[in-house]
């Protein structure tokens, strides 16, 4: 690359909806590997690039603040005073964060796994059964939504068409700058805005209901859950309600969408898992690490440290870039290869630390079962058309994915 790190802007999500990122992120491994990126779409912030880097900062919870939110430019307010500081697991610290965990980790217990399997296979099998009738269809549309789909209807005991209407939103949220979302590259405040209101309304909704109609989901829990004495406010219900619709529904669907697209391009990898599905495990962590779906993870400098020679200033913004640490040449042999027998695979597809993704299981189990449903169907999918990757550098994977069935 005949670029200086200068001219590098991560917050040019085009560079993402192009492919153009893994290039960029080679080239500051070897060159900038903690790079400054100047303010210009956002305030300035530092790009942690290698996989030890990311790793120590993963686990520096003193020096680095989750507060500030999970996104640049401010998902929940902006990127000084997140609303939802303290509230919302993701943006929270310890000591607050340990007792908002204990109450969210109850959507891994068994009987929401259970039921999420339940509804997800359900989903599935409906969905397959068109594309394997009609010959092929739209992945990103109509199968990999079955598992968030299938999640939200088991979390928050809510129909198909309520979980649709969710998914709906977080879409838009995550795709703002994504014309098939109806985004765009500036101007985005309001939309986003409205989108939050939007998805608060939904869940305040979905609270007042639960406040006549207890059931056994995660909203009539939050009400009467108590930890250490303490019961949640509605705000911080809502906040964690939100937390979990966007934290599960763009991750798991585009990951699975991007393993479509990696089976398709590496018929060899599907044909080893078609004779050998007891290493599906492998194969799920190896489309985990490859798409790397939640590419970044945003914290704040509470105090100067040093990072590999670079000095952290108090007050700075820090990025840690999943995506990059995960195609470290120094830790994965051969890292831009898909590879379903990589061993071993120490990716931080799921973050790492207090905050590593407490969806990890639900995740697992909505892979395993979107791969497995495709191997015992011993169904070939092989992508039809062109593939738009999202426009965006935080949540990336096929926007458009459309395939065709090969017999
Ligand atoms: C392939 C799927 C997924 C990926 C790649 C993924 C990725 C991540 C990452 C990187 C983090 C760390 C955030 C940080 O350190 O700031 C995280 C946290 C989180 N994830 Fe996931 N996630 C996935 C699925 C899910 C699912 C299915 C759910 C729930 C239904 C979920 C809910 C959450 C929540 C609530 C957090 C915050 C945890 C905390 O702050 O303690 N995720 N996820």
């Amino acid at each position: 690359m005949s670029n200086t790190a200068d001219l590098i802007d991560l917050t040019d999500t085009r560079i993402f909806e192009n492919r153009a990122h893994y290039e960029v992120f080679s080239y500051l491994r070897e060159n900038s590997p903690i790079f400054w990126n100047e303010p210009r779409r956002h305030q300035g912030f530092w790009a942690v690039t290698r996989y030890d880097d990311v790793y120590a900062c993963y686990v520096n919870h003193q020096g680095l603040t989750s507060t500030v939110g999970p996104i640049l430019g401010g998902s929940y307010g902006s990127a000084n005073t997140d609303t939802a500081a303290n509230k919302m697991l993701v943006a929270s610290d310890l000591p607050r964060h340990r007792v908002l965990r204990k109450l969210v980790r109850i959507t891994t217990s068994a009987p929401y796994v259970d039921r999420a399997r339940t509804e997800t296979r359900n989903l599935l099998a409906a969905a397959l059964d068109k594309v394997e009738r009609e010959g092929g269809g739209s992945v990103s549309e109509d199968l990999s939504l079955c598992l968030p789909m299938g999640a939200l209807m088991a979390i928050f005991g809510i129909s198909s068409s309520r979980a649709r209407e969710l998914i709906a939103m977080t879409r838009s949220m995550i795709g703002i700058e994504d014309p098939f979302y109806g985004g765009s590259l500036n101007g985005n405040e309001l939309r986003l805005s409205s989108i939050h209101a939007d998805m608060l309304g939904f869940f305040d909704d979905e609270l007042e209901y639960r406040r006549d109609n207890p059931s056994d989901d995660f909203i009539t829990y939050l009400l009467n859950a108590k930890v250490d004495g303490y019961t949640l406010t509605d705000e911080e219900i809502l906040f964690n309600c939100m937390n979990l619709a966007v934290g599960g529904n763009e991750t798991s669907s585009y990951t699975a969408s991007t393993g479509v697209f990696l089976f398709s391009e590496h018929k060899s990898a599907y044909n080893t898992l078609l004779e050998r599905p007891e290493l599906m495990d492998d194969a799920v962590n190896e489309i985990l690490r490859w798409a790397s779906t939640n590419c970044y993870v945003l914290r704040k400098c509470t105090r100067d440290f040093e990072l590999n020679g670079t000095t952290i200033k108090r007050g700075d913004l820090v990025t840690l870039w999943n995506v990059s640490a995960n195609r470290d040449q120094e830790v994965f042999r051969d890292p831009d290869a898909f590879d379903i027998l990589r061993t071993p695979n120490r990716h931080l597809a799921y973050g790492h630390g207090v905050h590593r993704c407490v969806g990890a299981p639900l995740a697992a189990m909505e892979l395993d079962l979107f791969f497995r449903q495709l191997v015992d169907r011993k169904l070939r999918l092989e992508v039809d058309g062109d593939v738009r990757w999202l426009r965006s550098n935080f949540i990336n994977g096929p926007a458009i994915l459309n395939v065709s069935v090969c017999r």
